[in-house]
């Protein structure tokens, strides 16, 4: 029988039965949903962030609007959600009970404050309640409470200040949750470190734009007339999350350990993750979508990852994908490929002529007896635009070429084409 692989991992001195979490937001907005995600096997919960009871928290209505791509696939959510409107009292009660019950579960308590104190204080109660750790919140893009949110997280010495008071006003490790909306996500993780975070989780949603009403002309979510730029999360956003999260990895002045957030609803989503430096990950829209027992499929996907890899344990994944992300003025110029047709499998729809000719190289020709293309390596620029359009899976691929092979000099117009064109000049 093959030998079980280890799915554990040690995050900030906790040692969790998968690096398998719910994110802050509302699939961690009570004690009895998370208790319901802890029996389907998330290993722990980053908890709905919580506010002081100062001030109101009321949600905008409609709270979200879907994004979506072709056969009503969900790309992306955007949202206008606010923190938790429960109430500090309910909230802390509800971490109490999820320690007491699942004491091997990491219970994170992810907090906002509208001023120092707030931040103190959240800090405190926090830790007395039990939780395992704090996640400080500094990047949600859409509070209605002016100058919080990511509003503090664009400002460094605001993040520094902020994460020094949590830190000042408990023992538990710190995570400070970074937005995406800055360019330079290693500079508010830095001033975190120097507050004295723990570890960073990346990233909070998106500002984003998820549409526009044709008829009424207000863009979404329409929120009685009137719309605003806001949280965007999803499958859509996972390129910006890889990005970030290799970013802050690869700081080496940072040095902290990273929960990658961002777009994650498969086993293969959370793998790419880990290689590129998270070595925890946290989910939300991946179960608005599909429900918390994803993490059913993610378990069973990763273990049988590492069993086929013969990789005894998923901590031997993290950052392994790091040596191999450069920048792009390190790529090897001298190689060169084209495109690989397999026609044995063509159906003939000639999509990728279409392509070839209006956003390609004209590298393609149509036998229209056969309906099938004919390609030109010399003119192909290796774009791979047509393996987009192509629905047959794997058909076409890319190939490298040998160093002797040259690209065609004038590839945008056809020879012909470029003779009459000259003539009329
Ligand atoms: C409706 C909604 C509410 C959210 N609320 C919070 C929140 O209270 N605190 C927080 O730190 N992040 C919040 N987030 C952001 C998520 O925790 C996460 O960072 C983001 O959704 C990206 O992950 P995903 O692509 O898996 O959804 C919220 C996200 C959504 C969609």
């Amino acid at each position: 029988m093959a030998k079980p692989v280890d799915l554990s991992v040690d995050f900030c001195g906790f040692k969790l039965r998968n690096p398998f979490m719910l994110s802050s937001s509302p699939v961690s907005n009570s004690a009895e949903m998370v208790e319901r995600a802890f029996e389907a096997g998330w290993a722990g919960v980053a908890y709905k962030t919580i506010v002081s009871d100062r001030l109101p928290i009321i949600h905008p209505s409609p709270r979200m609007n879907g994004y979506f791509g072709g056969g009503k696939k969900l790309l992306g959510v955007q949202n206008v959600e606010q923190t938790s409107d429960r109430g500090l009292k309910a909230n802390l009660l509800d971490i109490m009970y999820l320690k007491k019950h699942w004491p091997d579960r990491l219970v994170m308590s992810s907090i906002m404050g509208f001023s120092n104190q707030e931040w103190a204080d959240l800090s405190k109660a926090s830790e007395d309640a039990g939780a395992d750790m704090l996640e400080v919140n500094v990047s949600c893009p859409h509070m209605t409470v002016e100058g919080s949110g990511a509003k503090v997280g664009q400002v460094q010495d605001l993040v520094q200040k902020f994460t020094e008071t949590c830190r000042n006003s408990c023992r538990i490790p710190i995570v400070a949750k970074m937005t995406p909306n800055i360019t330079d996500i290693t500079v508010p993780a830095l001033y975190a470190k120097k507050g004295g975070a723990d570890a960073i989780a990346a990233i909070n949603s998106v500002a984003g734009l998820s549409g526009v009403g044709v008829d009424d002309w207000v863009p979404n979510p329409n929120v009685f007339g009137k719309g605003a730029a806001s949280g965007f999360t999803g499958p859509a956003i996972k390129p910006i999350g890889l990005r970030y999260v290799a970013e802050l990895a690869k700081c080496r002045e940072l040095g902290l350990p990273l929960s990658g957030i961002g777009g994650i609803e498969t086993w293969v989503d959370a793998l790419e993750y880990l290689l590129i430096g998270s070595t925890t990950i946290q989910v939300t829209t991946g179960i608005i979508h599909y429900g918390q027992q994803i993490v059913e499929s993610m378990i069973e996907g990763l273990s049988d990852y590492l069993a086929s890899k013969k990789i005894a344990r998923v901590g031997d994944l993290i950052g392994k994908a790091l040596p191999n992300l450069h920048e792009t003025h390190d790529f090897d110029l001298s190689r060169q490929g084209v495109a690989r047709y397999d026609l044995d499998r063509c159906i003939g729809c000639g999509q990728c002529y279409t392509v070839c000719k209006d956003a390609g190289g004209w590298a393609l020709d149509w036998d229209a007896q056969k309906r099938r293309p004919v390609l030109d390596e010399k003119k192909c620029l290796s774009c791979m635009v047509c393996s987009f359009a192509c629905p047959v899976d794997g058909l076409i691929t890319f190939k490298e070429m040998p160093p002797t092979y040259r690209r065609a000099d004038t590839v945008t117009l056809g020879k012909g084409l470029e003779k009459q064109l000259k003539a009329k000049i």
